[in-house]
C-alpha cells in the first residue's frame, strides 16, 4: 500500500470541458497527482441525472477523458477512468441511499437550484449527492478537491461515512475513511462571460458565456469581444465591476501575475484593450490542450485502452471496500465471494478459448505467461494458476464432461467440503464456456484460484 494520501475528483461529461474546469481544477490535478494517490474520474453516471443525447454523451465522455490527459494528467501516476465502467459506484450508491434520509437530501442547495429549473424533477437529481458520496468512499479517499458549490455534498459524504461506520461497521476496522475537503493552493473561480455574477459553466445555454477547451483562437477572440462588461470606462479590480474583475481574474489565473500588476498595465486603456489582451492570453493557454485533445481523440483505441486499464485498477480497489460493506449490511457472503475470485466471476471471459487462447498443457511446468493482463503459471498437465492480486490461493480441480458441463469440483487440501465455496466456484465457472474435450472423455482441469481477503 502506498503511504500517500488518496485523492479523488471527477467532472461530469455534461458538456465539453471549459476554461473554468481547467483553471479551477484540472490544472491543479497535474501537481496533485505527484503528491497523492489520485483517482480522476469522468462521472458519466452523474451526467444522466439530466437528459443527455446518447451519442453526444458517449463522445463527450471520451473527450473529457482525452482532455484530462491533454492537460497533463498522467495515467502512470493517477488512475483515470470512466465511472460507469466500475459497477461498484452504482452498487455502493444504492446501499448509501438506504442510509440517507429525505430531509438531508432535500436540504442540498444544488438540488433546490437545479430542480427549481425543471418542470418534472428527476429522482436522480435528488440522489445525486449520494452517488458522489459513493465515488469518494469507495476508494477510502482522504482528500477531495472541491469548489465551494460542492462542499455541502462532501459534508453529506462525511455524514454517510460516519453513519455507516457507527451503525453497521466494526469500530476496530471502520468501513470508510471520513474524507476531508481539500482546498487547492491555487484554484480560480472563473465566471460566465455573459453573466459575470454566475459561474462559467460547460452546460450554459448561451454559446458566448463559456470558453471551451476545444475553442479555436478565432472563437475565443469573438467570445471575449462580446464579454459583458460594466458601466464606466476605467479598468479597476472591484466587486462592483464583476465583468472587468472576471477578465482580470482570468489573466491572473493564467499568467500568475497579481491583479494590481494587471490593473496598472491597463491604466488609461479601454475595456476593448483588456478584452483583446485577455483573449490572446487565453488562446495561447488553450492551444496546446486543444491540439493534444484532438490527437487523443483520433486514436480512440489507445484512449479506450488507457481507460480500461484505469477502470481495472479502480475496480480492484472499489471491490475491496464494496465487499466489506456488503458483508457489514448482511448480504450473503458466498455471493460476495464470487466476485472476489480474481479473474473469476467479475471478469470470467465468456469463451476462454477465444479470449485467453488454449490453456497451455505443454511447456515446462512452472513457466509463466501473461495474457489479457492476467498472469498464468503452468502447474503441470491441464493446470494453470491465475495469479492476480494474490493473497489467498485455492487449488481447485474440476472435471469437464464430454458435454462441456463442469462437474465434480473439489478443493485440494480441504478435508470437509465447504458447500458455499464449492457452489460459488461452480457458479463462477458456469459463466465460462469450456471447450468440449476432443477425445470425448471427461477431462480433469486444475486451477489455483486467487481469492482476496474480505
Ligand atoms: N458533483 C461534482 C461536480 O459537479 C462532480 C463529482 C461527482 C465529484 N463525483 C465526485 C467531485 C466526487 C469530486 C468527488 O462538480
Amino acid at each position: 500500500m502506498s503511504s500517500k494520501k488518496t485523492l479523488f475528483s471527477g467532472v461530469q461529461p455534461s458538456g465539453q470541458l471549459m476554461l473554468g474546469n481547467y483553471l479551477g481544477a484540472i490544472r491543479n490535478w497535474v501537481d496533485l497527482q505527484k503528491k497523492y494517490d489520485s483517482l480522476f474520474c469522468v462521472v458519466d453516471l452523474h451526467a444522466i441525472t439530466i437528459k443527455q443525447s446518447p451519442t453526444e454523451l458517449q463522445d463527450r465522455t471520451l473527450s473529457v477523458a482525452a482532455t484530462y490527459l491533454a492537460c497533463g494528467v498522467d495515467p502512470s501516476l493517477a488512475t483515470v477512468f470512466v465511472q460507469s465502467q466500475v459497477a461498484a459506484h452504482a452498487e455502493l450508491s444504492w446501499i448509501l441511499t438506504c442510509f440517507s434520509n429525505m430531509g438531508e437530501l432535500s436540504r442540498m442547495t444544488q438540488f433546490k437550484d437545479k430542480s427549481a429549473k425543471q418542470k418534472s424533477i428527476g429522482t436522480g437529481l435528488f440522489t445525486y449527492p449520494v452517488l458522489m458520496a459513493a465515488d469518494i468512499l469507495l476508494y477510502q479517499t482522504q482528500l477531495v478537491p472541491v469548489g465551494q458549490d460542492q462542499k455541502q455534498h462532501l459534508e453529506l459524504a462525511r455524514d454517510l461515512a460516519i453513519r455507516m461506520n457507527t451503525q453497521v461497521g466494526d469500530p476496530s476496522d471502520p468501513l470508510f475513511v471520513v474524507p476531508e475537503p481539500f482546498i487547492a493552493p491555487v484554484g480560480a473561480k472563473i465566471m460566465s462571460l455573459a453573466d459575470p455574477k454566475a459561474k462559467m459553466s460547460k452546460s450554459d445555454e448561451d454559446a458566448n458565456a463559456t470558453i471551451f477547451l476545444t475553442d479555436s483562437e478565432d472563437v475565443i477572440i469573438k467570445k471575449l469581444k462580446k464579454a459583458v462588461t460594466d458601466s464606466g470606462t476605467d479598468i479597476t479590480y472591484s466587486e462592483d465591476k464583476p465583468g472587468i474583475k472576471n477578465l482580470i481574474d482570468i489573466q491572473v489565473a493564467i499568467t500568475g501575475k497579481n491583479s494590481d500588476q494587471i490593473v496598472s498595465e491597463f491604466a488609461g486603456k479601454q475595456y476593448g484593450h483588456l478584452k483583446l489582451a485577455t483573449a490572446e492570453i487565453v488562446a495561447a493557454c488553450i492551444k496546446p490542450i486543444r491540439e493534444k485533445t484532438e490527437t487523443f481523440m483520433k486514436d480512440k483505441g489507445a484512449l479506450l485502452g488507457i481507460l480500461n486499464k484505469g477502470a481495472d485498477k479502480a475496480n480492484e480497489r472499489a471491490q475491496a471496500t464494496l465487499q466489506k460493506v456488503k458483508k457489514a449490511v448482511g448480504f450473503v457472503l458466498s455471493l460476495a465471494l464470487i466476485s472476489l475470485i480474481s479473474g473469476g466471476c467479475a471478469s470470467v471471459p465468456a469463451t476462454p478459448e477465444a479470449q485467453l487462447g488454449p490453456m497451455p498443457t505443454t511447456g515446462p511446468v512452472g513457466s509463466t505467461f501473461s495474457k489479457h493482463g492476467e498472469k498464468f503459471v503452468n502447474c503441470g498437465r491441464d493446470a494453470v494458476t491465475i495469479q492476480t492480486g494474490s493473497t489467498q490461493r485455492i487449488d481447485f480441480r474440476f472435471t469437464i464432461l464430454p458435454s462441456g458441463v463442469v462437474a465434480k469440483p473439489r478443493i485440494d487440501g480441504m478435508s470437509s467440503p465447504d458447500p458455499d465455496l464449492h457452489g460459488c466456484l461452480l457458479r463462477a465457472l458456469a459463466k465460462v464456456q469450456f471447450p468440449k474435450p476432443k477425445d470425448k472423455k471427461p477431462k480433469e482441469i486444475g486451477y489455483t484460484i486467487t481469492i482476496r481477503p474480505e
